[in-house]
């Protein structure tokens, strides 16, 4: 069974996160969406909201689990059994990056993890959680960029969070 890894900050999800999950969910046997705990950085929204946001639009899938997780990434995917981290190219600029850290994950598992870059659908290539989160604070209107299912809990949470 492939079972493959899409792991991010997501904070929050956008449509062009879907976009990646959506298509990687056809290519693979099993996807697990893997939201970073990150002790350093606080973030918008807190672990919890995002798994639940994610998890509320990807439930009609039965091979989609979200998850969040903490420290090393290639040690987190022995625990789900995945060999595969599957990452999604924006633009030129996001392949530099991603070809390191794909070195970096590839050593770290001594040759057990490959990541898979799949290229965004082009309408979403300019879309980033930080200009989602911009826009928000700026109250300004995120309806092109969110999935229209959580914009509502997207929304809330700002406004409870900018008292
Ligand atoms: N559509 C929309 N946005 C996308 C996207 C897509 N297809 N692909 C990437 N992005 C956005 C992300 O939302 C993020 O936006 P932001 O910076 O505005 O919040 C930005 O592009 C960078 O994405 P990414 O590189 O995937 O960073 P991330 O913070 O979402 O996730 C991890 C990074 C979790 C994959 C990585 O930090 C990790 O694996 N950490 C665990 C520690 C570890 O193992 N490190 C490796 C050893 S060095």
């Amino acid at each position: 069974m492939k079972i493959a890894v899409y792991p991010g900050s997501f904070d929050p999800i956008t449509l062009g996160h879907m976009d990646i999950i959506r298509r990687s969910a056809k290519v693979f046997d099993k996807l697990v969406v893997a939201v970073l705990c990150n002790v350093e950085k606080k973030g918008l929204f807190p672990i919890e909201e995002r798994v639940a946001m994610i998890s509320k639009l990807v439930e009609k899938y039965d091979n989609i689990e979200v998850v969040s997780f903490q420290g090393l990434l290639v040690d987190f995917m022995k625990t789900v059994d995945a060999q595969i981290i599957v990452k999604g190219l924006r633009v030129g600029l996001d392949f530099d990056y991603e070809l390191q850290m794909s070195h970096m994950n590839r050593k770290l598992s001594d040759d057990r993890v490959e990541t898979i870059l799949m290229m965004a659908s082009t309408e979403y290539s300019y879309i980033s959680s930080s200009s989602v989160r911009e826009i928000l604070h700026f109250k300004g209107d995120i309806r092109s960029f969110v999935p229209e299912e959580i914009i509502q809990d997207v929304l809330k949470k700002s406004e409870t969070m900018e008292g």
